[in-house]
Order: structure tokens, then sequence, then C-alpha cells
């Protein structure tokens, strides 16, 4: 049976609040399926008596476990290849030779279950001329789950063949029983923590590189600009930034703007000039 639409948006709400993420009326349909296992798993009736529980406040972890399968983690290897060229022929050979100090920051910020970080440090170890450099990949999202994952670097079969050359796979995962498991070596070269987008970025340091692809595509206009500014916040004066291949930075803030030679990549805008 499909939930009330009381229900249906008080859960909303908690997500909206928790994560920024809009379930609109139109999308409440989702929440049947999302919440699917967890109706299963917690012998609950319906995602009524889900709502219910949770409206009922005794349990915390519900809560928590229904924001957690509210969230779309839908990511894969090399998602979207054209963006990992932008990356490594446009964005990466910029950022190289403005360092000096050989030292590259990326953060891939609402990582999901790790691909994207795992593909940028897989792409970036294949390059020779990186041999000698300081490369930190700082890699968050909101969800525990996601991160836990990403952390243990452990992937279904169905995961691990979604974007991953086999040639990859041979080199950076091991086979344990019916999952792939990330090589310590691959898991060594991303850090990864539990993050809102919208909360302080990770670390003091500026970071080059940032990709925040198909996170900022259910906030509103108000929190997009508020995780533009966190965003912006975090990038050295002279970063890329990559979006989705959905979504674009043009009139949705005012601190990034399109790079002119790059077509994808956006730049932020130095607001100490205005
Ligand atoms: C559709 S996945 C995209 C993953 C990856 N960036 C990609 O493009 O393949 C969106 C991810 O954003 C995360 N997310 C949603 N709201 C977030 C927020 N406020 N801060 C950080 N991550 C968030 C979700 O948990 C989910 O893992």
């Amino acid at each position: 049976m499909e939930m009330s639409p009381v229900s249906a948006r008080m859960l909303a709400g908690i997500l909206e609040q928790r994560t920024g993420q809009m379930l609109s009326d139109g999308r409440h349909w989702r929440l049947d399926i999302a919440l699917d296992t967890l109706i299963r798993t917690h012998g609950f009736g319906s995602a009524d008596a889900v709502a219910a529980a949770v409206a009922g406040g005794r349990d915390p972890a519900l809560s928590d476990a229904v924001v957690e399968a509210l969230l779309n983690n839908e990511t894969s290897f090399f998602r979207d290849p054209l963006s990992f060229g932008l990356l490594i022929d446009r964005a990466l050979p910029q950022v190289m030779a403005a360092r000096p100090d050989r030292t590259l920051r990326i953060w891939s910020a609402g990582c999901s279950t790790g691909q994207e970080a795992y593909s940028i440090a897989m792409a970036l170890a294949g390059i020779a001329a990186l041999d000698d450099w300081r490369i930190d990949i700082v890699a968050t999202d909101v969800s525990q789950a996601a991160i836990k994952q990403a952390r243990d670097g452990e992937y279904s079969q169905f995961e691990i063949q979604r974007g991953l050359a086999v040639r990859q796979l041979v080199r950076w995962f091991d086979g344990e029983g019916d999952v792939w498991r990330a090589r310590p070596e691959l898991r060594a070269r991303v850090r990864f923590h539990t993050l809102s987008v919208l909360d302080a970025p990770p670390l003091p340091a500026r970071f080059d590189i940032i990709l925040c692809r198909n996170v900022l595509f259910y906030f509103s206009d108000a929190v997009r600009r508020r995780a533009f500014q966190r965003l912006a916040r975090a990038a050295a004066p002279d970063a890329f930034l990559l979006l989705g291949a959905g979504e674009t930075a043009i009139d949705q803030t005012g601190y990034f703007t399109s790079d002119v030679d790059n077509r994808g990549l956006y730049r932020p805008v130095d607001h100490r000039a205005a």
C-alpha cells in the first residue's frame, strides 16, 4: 500500500533537514521503494508504520536509518568519462604548472561508496609525471553507510563491473568470495570522512580540484547556493570545480564561474576584487 502523503512529507522533511536533499511531492513514490528493505529488516508492516515510529521518537537510530535509506547513492567507476577527460587533460596540467611545491589536493564531495575517489586515484597513479608529487585525495559524503563501504573498499560483482576496465580490476582489486576489495595500496591513496557538503569543509588546506557531481541537483536554490559557498571556501583561488553531467554553476551562484577555455569546468570567483 502506498504511503500516506502526511507520512511521506514528514520523512521527506527529515531527509531535507539532515542533508539538504529535497524529495518533492512528485517524487514521493521513491519513499516506498527506498524504505522496502528497512521495512522488512525491522519488521514494520508498511512505510506508514516506519513514519509513525520515527514520529514517536523512541529510537533515534531509526531516523538515521531512514535518512540513509532515502539517500540516492547511485555511482560507478569513472562515471561520465568526459569529466575524467576534463580532469586529466585540462585541469591537471594547469594545476601542475602552478604548483612548484609538487603538492596536489583533491576533494571528492559527495563521493557515495567511493568509486569516484578511487577512479581519480587510479587515473593519477598512471601518470608518470606525478611520480614524485604528494597527492592528497579527500572524499566525503553525508552517508555513514556509504563512507564505511568506501573505506572498506568492498564492491559486489555488479558494482565492480560498472565502469572498471579489466586491467584496472586486476591491478587494484582482489576477489574475496563474492566481493571485490580494493587493495591496501589503493585504499591508502584516499582519506574518507562522513561530512555534509553544507558543513565546514574537510581541511584547512585549499583544494586544487573539487568534484561535486550529482549531489547538488536535488537541493533547493537557497541550499545549493550555500553549498557553492562552502565549496568556494575550500577551493584554492585557481582551483577547478567539476559538477555532474546534468549540472551547472551558471546562474546558480556568484562563487564560481565557467572556465572560458574548458567548457564543463568551473573556477572560483575572487570576491576580494569585488
Ligand atoms: C548520486 S550520488 C553521486 C556520487 C558521485 N559523486 C557520482 O557522481 O557518482 C550522490 C551522493 O551525494 C550524497 N549527498 C547527498 N547530500 C549530501 C550532502 N548534503 N553532503 C554530502 N553528501 C551528500 C549522497 O549520500 C550520495 O552518496
